[in-house]
């Protein structure tokens, strides 16, 4: 078996660019379960907070970050975050990202719960895409071998340290192992949990689900971030409209035409996410309708089709003029909080083993992610976990209260097959979702824990995906019965209140 010094696992920006910064010490090998360009970031139409602007500062993005971590985030991770964007930027118009600029200055756009302009677009709403484009072309440049179409299926771990990963070659069937040095989990969120959501149809959990069937410790899989506005029409993927676009003054109106934000909200439109999505729901749920609308029809049509480009045409495509017309939109599941638990060098809790992105849980975004943090997260962090002189110990902890220990409850319940994904997704939807409660929560791990014993021994990259989601989903609904408290994105109507006996974090393990 070869043994590489860095094994990545997966090809959005965490993957890519960890790469490219690892291949200067050694030699790395990515692996991703479909071509290099499939994944995530690509999608992402928000860009990338730095506070580089005039009146800014890397503490007022601090103060940003931490009040919509809402008391959970790790503060060092944050002060390390906001201290070193504007370096990591820097970087990354090196590799050839192009910022969009206004009178040759990088452009600065506001977005909600953000005090000040600091976001960094490119080509408007198409900030993923450049990005990825970019870096995937580095790649292809360089000496980074990479695998496409292999899904890894196990961690391979020998006293206590990672030795290797194992693979499945999703075109032939074979199975195939790779020794590493560090094996990096770079494989993104789990959206695809959730009947609604604005991912891909990659997010499926595979990172958190290969480290937890590992041992490693898993953190914070309670809190999951729904987006308030993904497109709402039948039959059309819940494309994502960002909140740039409420930035640039766009309008909730229910079904009857009211703007309805000033009822729940000082901040109207650019209250925190979390807030915003639950008010649609009520208006949702008060109007007896499956979605809301945004209106930005008093911008000039030239504001809406330089600023959004991407939103645009997906609109025009689907017979949607927003110059003139409003929006039909609803919440989506957007962004996942917890992951494999890391210190600040990205390093899990087994010798060997990194996380970078929203596969990782740093501690940075607590209860609540402030947005256009996640790609500078996978920046910082990702120049972290090739930095990390491995022998030294990391130090550890997140920051903001203790650690809670929890194992998976044997729930006992069994012979109740899974039809298929789809019933996951609704579930999780219907019980795991926005607004939750104890009795559904219930109901939700036993019946995924049921579904769970009666999985199949998988064999290819759909039945691994599937497998991969199960767990993940009893994971985000385990840890969301064990949260008595609402705080954050976790919202709990027989604890709709914070506690101040919940200012600590759920730690799930493997029994
Ligand atoms: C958005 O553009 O609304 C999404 C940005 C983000 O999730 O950070």
């Amino acid at each position: 078996m070869h043994t590489y010094d860095y094994a990545i696992v997966g090809t959005g920006i965490a993957g890519l660019y960890t790469a490219l910064l690892a291949q200067r010490r050694g030699s790395v090998l990515i692996l991703t379960k479909g071509s290099i360009d499939d994944c995530n970031t690509k999608y992402a139409q928000g860009g990338i907070a730095a506070a580089i602007g005039e009146g800014d500062s890397p503490d007022l993005h601090f103060w940003d970050t931490v009040a919509a971590g809402a008391g959970l985030s790790n503060r060092d991770t944050v002060r390390l975050l906001v201290s070193e964007a504007a370096d990591r930027i820097a970087e990354l118009i090196e590799l050839g990202v192009p910022f969009d600029t206004v009178n040759g200055e990088v452009a600065l756009a506001k977005e909600a719960a953000h005090t000040m302009p600091r976001i960094l677009h490119a080509g408007g709403d198409a900030t993923g895409e450049h990005i990825e484009v970019t870096l995937g072309h580095r790649v292809r440049q360089s000496r980074i071998e990479v695998l496409e179409h292999c899904l890894a299926t196990e961690i391979l771990v020998e006293d206590g340290v990672v030795r290797g990963v194992e693979a499945l070659d999703c075109r032939t069937g074979s199975k195939e192992q790779f020794g590493c040095k560090r094996l990096v989990l770079a494989t993104g969120g789990a959206g695809r949990l959730f009947k609604y959501t604005t991912n891909s149809e990659v997010a499926t959990g595979d990172g958190v689900a290969l480290a937890f069937q590992a041992g490693a410790e898993i953190m914070d899989m309670e809190f999951f971030q729904f987006h308030p506005t993904a497109i709402r029409l039948p039959g059309v993927h819940p494309f994502l409209i960002s909140e740039a676009v409420r930035g640039e003054g766009g309008l909730l109106r229910n079904v009857e035409g009211h703007r309805f934000m000033p009822d729940y909200s000082a901040e109207n439109e650019m209250a925190p996410r979390d807030v915003v999505t639950r008010s649609i729901l009520y208006e949702m749920q008060k109007t007896r309708s499956d979605r809301v609308f945004l209106d930005i029809t008093h911008l000039a049509p030239r504001v809406i089709t330089t600023r959004f480009p991407h939103i645009y045409r997906f609109c025009m495509d689907h017979g949607l003029d927003i110059t003139r017309g409003l929006i039909p939109v609803a919440p989506a599941a957007h962004y996942m909080m917890g992951g494999v638990k890391t210190n600040s060098w990205g390093e899990a809790s087994i010798k060997g083993l990194f996380a970078v992105g929203e596969t990782a849980c740093t501690g940075l975004h607590g209860a609540n992610r402030l947005a256009s943090n996640s790609l500078l997260e996978v920046l910082v962090f990702g120049k972290r976990v090739v930095e990390k002189e491995i022998d030294k110990t990391g130090e550890d902890g997140p920051g903001v209260g203790e650690l809670g220990y929890y194992y998976l409850p044997d729930r006992g319940a069994s012979g109740m097959p899974l039809v298929g994904c789809t019933a996951l997704q609704s579930l999780m939807w219907e019980s795991v979702g926005i607004i939750r409660s104890g009795d559904a929560l219930d109901k939700a791990a036993n019946t995924v824990s049921a579904w769970e014993k009666c999985l199949e021994k998988p064999s290819d990259r759909s039945s691994y995906e599937l497998d991969n989601l199960v767990l993940t989903g009893r994971l985000v609904a385990e840890a969301a019965l064990i949260r008595e408290e609402s705080r954050g994105a976790h919202f709990r109507t027989d604890y709709p209140e914070p506690s101040p006996d919940w200012v600590r974090h759920i730690v799930l393990r493997r029994n």
